[in-house]
Formats: structure tokens, C-alpha cells, sequence
């Protein structure tokens, strides 16, 4: 905990330099603590600049999630909101899964650098390797009916399209349902699963991978066709620990939002403006079947609306979309 303190007083002074003095006044406790919980940090990855007339001064820190540095760079701590940082796990969601089954106290979040059995839909592998993207699952117990989970992701959806829209200078998009497309290529992917107990959505589970900083040769060579990272969009590493911050931020805003049901209004707006299917042709795969037809946009529980060649339109639920060749 006070190495999260000393890193937010050295974040808030950068590029200045801060007195060990001041931030051990500040703590309440001793400058020789200080030094070595900087000490600490030096280990993690951290280097810092030290001249005794003016303090310290952070010059370096590490390239990959560090549990303290999101932290430091929290906007606003949420009431019981906690989270981890693990190393390797097989899937962040199914960890988180395991943790709500366990009754630790929600809302959290559990963050990998890697995963072993990383998941998307229809069970597919999630390539999860330790090259600075980011695997994350977020935990709640809502209590509401299952129906109104319907827009939960879309949702989810269009509150990580705007945050990416504030980091890097690229226009996201969204694939119904949870695909975040950037300039042509998947970027994330989201994976929400719930468990529902007596007609009540008891545990949810909301799963985020981002493609932050990996490069294109991360990948499988048909992979990196599909694939694109917010780095290589942006042409430049992205800062994981100040997106891991904000990302907190904006879900958890968005989740008690949505809760409370505030968010309908904007959530058309922002649907309407991150949509990537309306006016396109496309074939819906759903339950063995194929539907052929123009995509018109989204009704009010989310249900992707479908004009097929006689002019009939009709929602679906579920599905996966191919966008038809030639449109
Ligand atoms: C998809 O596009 O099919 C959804 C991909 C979801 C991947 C994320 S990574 C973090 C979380 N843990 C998982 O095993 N899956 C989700």
C-alpha cells in the first residue's frame, strides 16, 4: 500500500523531483522507509533519479502491468471495488468465476499478463501470450432479471470504444456483439457469462481481451490478417497502466449505470455512433442456420435487426456475423 502512495506522489510530481522528507510526512512514517520501499520498486522495474537537495524523481518504470501503478493512476476509488494482478492464470474469467463461487465480496477485477487457456465465443481460443496486451474479467453479483442483461455488453461495448477513443488517435468500432474492430481489424474481444439462480442474474463475469501493445508478429500469420494492436495503430507502446486505470473507471461507471438503468439514452447514441454493421450486407450464422440480409441496426434490447431480400425484418439474439464479400 505505500508503495502505491509513493508512486502516486511521484506520478503527481512528474517530471518534477519530490523530497523523501515530504512524502515520508506526508505517509506518516520514516524516510528510511521510504527508501526502502523504493528499494522495493527498484526490484519491480522502477528506476528513480535521487539528488539529496531535491528528492526523488521517477525516470523509468515497467513496461507491463504492475499492480501498483494502476493503482497510483486510480481516478476515483470505488466503494469495495479490489483487484488482482496475477502473473499466469488459465483464464481470467474463469478465475473470477472461481473467486465469486468462493464468496469473495464483488465488485472486482482479476487481471493476467498471460493465459493459459485464454476463451472467446463459441469456445474458441483467445491467444493470450505475455506481450503487453491485456486479459481482464470484471465480477459482479447485479440481482436483476436476466432479460435485462440483453444490452449488457453492447453496452460494455461502446464504453471501451469511447475510453480507446480518448487514448489513441483511431476510430473504434463495434461488430455486434463483441467484437472491437480498429481500422479493419480485431482489436478486443468480449466474453460476458453469467450465472442465473432463481430467474436472478446471481454472478456475472465480464471479459475484456485488448490487443494493447503485441506486435503483429505476436500472432499466427492468419491471425495477424484479422488482427491489430491500439500500439501498432497508434504507432507508438501504449501506456498499459494508465489504460488499465481509466479502464477500471469507465466500467465500473458503466456497470452502475446500467444497474440503475441510466444508460438507455446514450447507449443508442453511442451504439449509432460505434455501430460497424448498419448498411451492411451479411450473413448471420445462428443455431445451424445461415440468414442472408441487410443489417438495419439494433432494437431496444439489443437483437441485431435483419432485412432479408423480400423486405422482412426480423431481431436475433444470438449469432455470429460475416460481413457478405463484395459489400
Ligand atoms: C471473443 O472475441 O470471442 C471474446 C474474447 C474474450 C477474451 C477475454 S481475455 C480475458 C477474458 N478471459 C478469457 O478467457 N476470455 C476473456
Amino acid at each position: 500500500m505505500t508503495d502505491t502512495l509513493i508512486l502516486r506522489e511521484l506520478l503527481a510530481a512528474e517530471p518534477g523531483w519530490v523530497s523523501g522528507g515530504a512524502i515520508a510526512a506526508k505517509l506518516g512514517v520514516s524516510r528510511v522507509s521510504i527508501w526502502h520501499q523504493m528499494e522495493k520498486l527498484r526490484a519491480q522495474g522502477f528506476s528513480f533519479e535521487a539528488l539529496p537537495a531535491r528528492g526523488y524523481r521517477l525516470s523509468g518504470r515497467p513496461a507491463g502491468l504492475h499492480a501498483g501503478l494502476v493503482e497510483a493512476q486510480l481516478k476515483v476509488r470505488r466503494k469495495g471495488f479490489t483487484f488482482v494482478v496475477l502473473d499466469e492464470v488459465d483464464s481470467t474469467n474463469d478465475e473470477a468465476a472461481r473467486q465469486l463461487a468462493a464468496g469473495r465480496t464483488a465488485p472486482f477485477a482479476v487481471f493476467a499478463r498471460r493465459q493459459t487457456r485464454g476463451r472467446g465465443r463459441f469456445g474458441r481460443v483467445w491467444h493470450s501470450e505475455a506481450n503487453g496486451n491485456l486479459y481482464s474479467s470484471f465480477a459482479f453479483r447485479p440481482h436483476i432479471e436476466p432479460e435485462r442483461m440483453q444490452t449488457f455488453t453492447l453496452w460494455m461495448g461502446v464504453t471501451i470504444c469511447e475510453l480507446v477513443s480518448k487514448f489513441v488517435p483511431v476510430t473504434p468500432g463495434i461488430k455486434w456483439p463483441n467484437d472491437l474492430v480498429f481500422g479493419g481489424r480485431k482489436a478486443g474481444g468480449m466474453l460476458t457469462e453469467a450465472r442465473v439462480d432463481a430467474d436472478q442474474i446471481r454472478d456475472l463475469v465480464f471479459g475484456l481481451g485488448l490487443n494493447v501493445n503485441s506486435p503483429a508478429s505476436a500472432w499466427p500469420s492468419d491471425l495477424s490478417r484479422r488482427a491489430v494492436s491500439l500500439s501498432e495503430l497508434a504507432g507508438t507502446q501504449v501506456d498499459i497502466n494508465r489504460l488499465t486505470a481509466a479502464l477500471i473507471g469507465r466500467v465500473m461507471l458503466a456497470y452502475e449505470r446500467f444497474i440503475e438503468g441510466e444508460h438507455a439514452e446514450d447507449f443508442m447514441r453511442l451504439w449509432n455512433t460505434y455501430d460497424l454493421l448498419r448498411g451492411t450486407e451479411v450473413v448471420l450464422s445462428e443455431g445451424g442456420q445461415k440468414r442472408r440480409g441487410s443489417v438495419l441496426g439494433i432494437d431496444d434490447i439489443g437483437s441485431l435487426l435483419l432485412r432479408d431480400n423480400e423486405g422482412r425484418t426480423r431481431g436475433y439474439r444470438a449469432g455470429e456475423v460475416t460481413i457478405s464479400k463484395g459489400a
